[in-house]
């Protein structure tokens, strides 16, 4: 694909007031998502039906693409439609999670420290999901935050590994997702959190450039700038995360990304909201900044929907009703306009 389409590939994707459902869980992470929630998440059939109530929910104008897990490319809505057909028929690009998942490295630090699988399959995956009508793809690397983490090793490796997979996908024509997720887990503060998240990103953008990716055809997917789950300091308002955000992002993204699409990693569903959109409302008092700056979210996307469906899974109109709900939430919120 050309450099052109790229571009607006991913200009499109992150077009105001609109942003990414994550819906690519692997199966055994959905299969256990459901079992904590009483259902039968080992059975392909509770997956596929419980992917429809988004797929086939009435997402068209405020999301604008979604990643899927590839077991989900194949499957069909209850009435035999692809799903990848529901989501276009929308205007929703379809996307794919072409990650396998972590493995652990040793890299000397306190906790372990992981690095993400796949590369050696990857060029080839790219050509057949390209086939199947797949628009971009995600890769996800995790970090850990701690006294001495994250190492040098792990973001050095993983932004190797981010920077290989930006390159392939872009040579097959797939937009690449970036995500380096800076993880909750910890009694980190948000100092640290900042400094983590500016270390990572300076070495993914150095990575990026020195790889030949093309900057204007990819959108990064931080994490974004939050104390640790486990902090027990005073917890930052949404205006303490927006500017803390805002600054990290400024010092370290590139203003040719088109966009920056915050992973909701651990918030709920109206923190997700509410931090996003106090990080636009502040960027539009800044005098804007250079980049879109939206949801590619999953849980602040998706947990009220398995709430309902948890309780009774005949109430799909109820829990389609709740996913769109969801997406005009964030929709709104990536322009600053959201009204609690
Ligand atoms: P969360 O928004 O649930 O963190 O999921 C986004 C995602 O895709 C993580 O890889």
């Amino acid at each position: 694909m050309d450099r052109a389409d790229l571009s607006a590939a991913a200009k499109r994707l992150c077009r105001p007031g609109y942003g990414l459902l994550a819906s690519d869980e692997s199966s055994s992470t959905m299969g256990r998502r459901l079992e904590k929630a009483g259902l039968d998440g080992s059975s392909l059939e509770t997956r596929r039906a419980y992917r429809e109530l988004f797929y086939c929910a009435d997402l068209g104008s405020c999301i604008s693409g979604a990643i899927m897990f590839k077991e989900m490319l194949v499957e069909n809505d209850s009435d035999s439609r692809p799903f990848t057909a529901c989501l276009t028929s929308q205007g929703v690009l379809p996307g794919v999670k072409v990650d396998e998942g972590l493995e652990v490295i040793s890299t000397g630090a306190s906790r372990e420290e992981t690095h993400t699988k796949g590369l050696d399959r990857l060029e080839q995956a790219c050509t057949e999901y390209r086939k199947q009508g797949v628009k971009f793809a995600k890769w996800r690397a995790a970090l850990k935050v701690g006294h001495d983490l994250p190492s040098q090793t792990a973001i050095a490796v993983n932004a190797a590994e981010l920077a290989k997979y930006a390159c392939i996908c872009q040579e097959s024509g797939l937009v690449p997702i970036v995500e380096p997720e800076i993880l909750i887990d910890g009694d980190h503060d948000i100092e640290a959190s900042a400094a983590a998240a500016e270390l990572v990103l300076t070495a993914c953008f150095e990575a990026l450039h020195k790889e030949g990716a093309y900057l204007q055809g990819l959108l990064l997917k931080p994490q974004m700038i939050i104390p640790g789950s486990d902090c027990t300091g005073p917890k930052p308002n949404g205006w303490a995360i927006a500017e803390y955000t805002l600054r990290v992002m400024r010092k370290c993204v590139p203003v040719e990304v088109p966009g920056i699409m915050f992973l909701s990693g651990g918030q709920t569903e109206v923190e997700a909201t509410a931090n996003l959109d106090a990080i636009n409302r502040l960027a539009r008092e800044q005098g804007g900044a250079p980049w879109a700056l939206s949801f590619s979210y999953g849980r602040a996307l998706q947990a009220s929907v398995l709430e309902i469906w948890s309780k009774d899974q005949s109430r799909v109109a109820q829990c389609k009703q709740m996913a769109a709900a969801l997406a005009a939430a964030n929709g709104s919120a990536s322009q600053g306009e959201w009204n609690g």
